[in-house]
């Protein structure tokens, strides 16, 4: 059996793509061992109004559920109700350089333009994920292509870890989805979908089937007027046949087929919006009652036990290998 190990930041709404580039994954790895944690301390390396960010958690935790994971199988819970996260992450701080913190393509992005009041824990936040994954002797970290730069730097930590103070961590690899890795906005094909562009180019898993087929009916593509895979010369409908393809179950050349004798775009969009509509909405009705129900608090608190025990035996090691611990 192996470990996995996968989080998402209570920050914003989630998205088409945190679902079908991380989420959709988490459901096929429940007969592992597996960890899915609210990452609450990562959503506050950007400023988080406190009622905002216990609001934002409370709903993760349901939409989790809602998604489908089953809490008898995998473990849910909150970061910052584990404090072994924090510790490690100071240790794999110390391991870290500032150079190798600051080629972090997502660092470069979000610290882009802000000079001297860039947030540190903008810089120091790849090595707390990298001991977040560490700290359950992960294998597997399904996650979207955005992270994968993380992931090695996970890599390069427990090697240098390993190196310095003996074999204490496994090295885990990056899973991604095969064709939403990077769902990218309806409305500019060439920028990842993200919780913070509030335009028409993002769905959230939130939206109501009406909003959802809007946006799709409205999303960019190209004058050639015919279904093909090419994300080079035509991303926006090939962003939309790579949605279409993972939750179809279709191959691109079994959708390209399907449309052959269809000319335009405009049938092909409202059976995508179909499908979308159909992945969502049963997972909006669960997401309803789960809020309305009472079952998230104790799910957490299990969680947060079940994740602190093999949490604080691995942190413990990791002292102990450095010196940190008496015994
Ligand atoms: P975040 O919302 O930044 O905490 O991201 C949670 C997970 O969703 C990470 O594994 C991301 O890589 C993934 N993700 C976020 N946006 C997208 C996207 N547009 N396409 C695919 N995966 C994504
Ligand atoms: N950095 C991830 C993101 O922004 C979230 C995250 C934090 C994570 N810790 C993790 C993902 C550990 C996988 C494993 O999306």
């Amino acid at each position: 059996m192996s470990v996995v190990f996968s989080g998402i930041k209570p920050s914003g709404e989630l998205t088409l793509g945190n679902y079908l580039g991380a989420m959709a994954q988490f459901l096929t790895y429940q007969e592992e061992e597996a960890y899915f944690c609210i990452v609450n301390q990562h959503a506050i390396t950007v400023p988080q109004e406190a009622a905002e960010l216990r609001q934002q958690t409370r709903r993760l935790a349901a939409l989790y559920l809602a998604s489908g994971l089953d809490p008898e199988k995998v473990t849910i819970f909150i970061q910052s109700e584990v404090p072994a996260h924090a510790q490690l992450a100071w240790i794999m701080t110390t391991l870290s350089q500032m150079g190798e913190l600051e080629r972090m393509t997502q660092y470069k992005e979000k610290a882009g333009g802000l000079n001297e009041s860039i947030p540190a824990g903008l810089l120091t936040y790849p090595p707390f994920m990298a001991a977040d994954i560490l700290l359950y002797q992960a294998d597997v970290v399904p996650v979207g292509d955005d992270q994968q730069q993380h992931l090695e730097l996970t890599r390069t930590l427990a090697q240098r870890f390993n190196y310095r103070f003996g074999e204490t961590f496994k090295l885990p690899v990056a899973a991604v989805a095969k064709e939403t890795t990077r769902v990218m906005s309806l409305q500019d094909p060439l920028k990842k979908m993200s919780k913070s562009a509030e335009d028409s180019g993002t769905i959230l898993l939130l939206d109501s089937p009406a909003v959802i087929t809007k946006k799709i009916k409205r999303a960019v593509t190209d004058s050639e007027n015919k279904l093909s895979y090419d994300p080079e010369s035509k991303p926006g409908v090939s962003n939309l046949m790579a949605i279409y393809a993972s939750i179809s179950g279709l191959s691109y050349a079994e959708i390209e087929q399907k449309y052959a004798d269809i000319p335009g775009y405009g049938q092909f969009k409202l059976d995508l919006a179909e499908l979308v509509v159909g992945l969502l909405e049963p997972i909006q009705r669960r997401y309803g009652e789960i809020m309305a129900g009472d079952e998230l608090d104790d799910m957490l608190t299990i969680g947060a036990q079940r994740a602190s025990r093999v949490a604080n035996k691995n942190l413990h090691q990791a002292e102990y290998a450095m010196g940190l611990s008496r015994r």
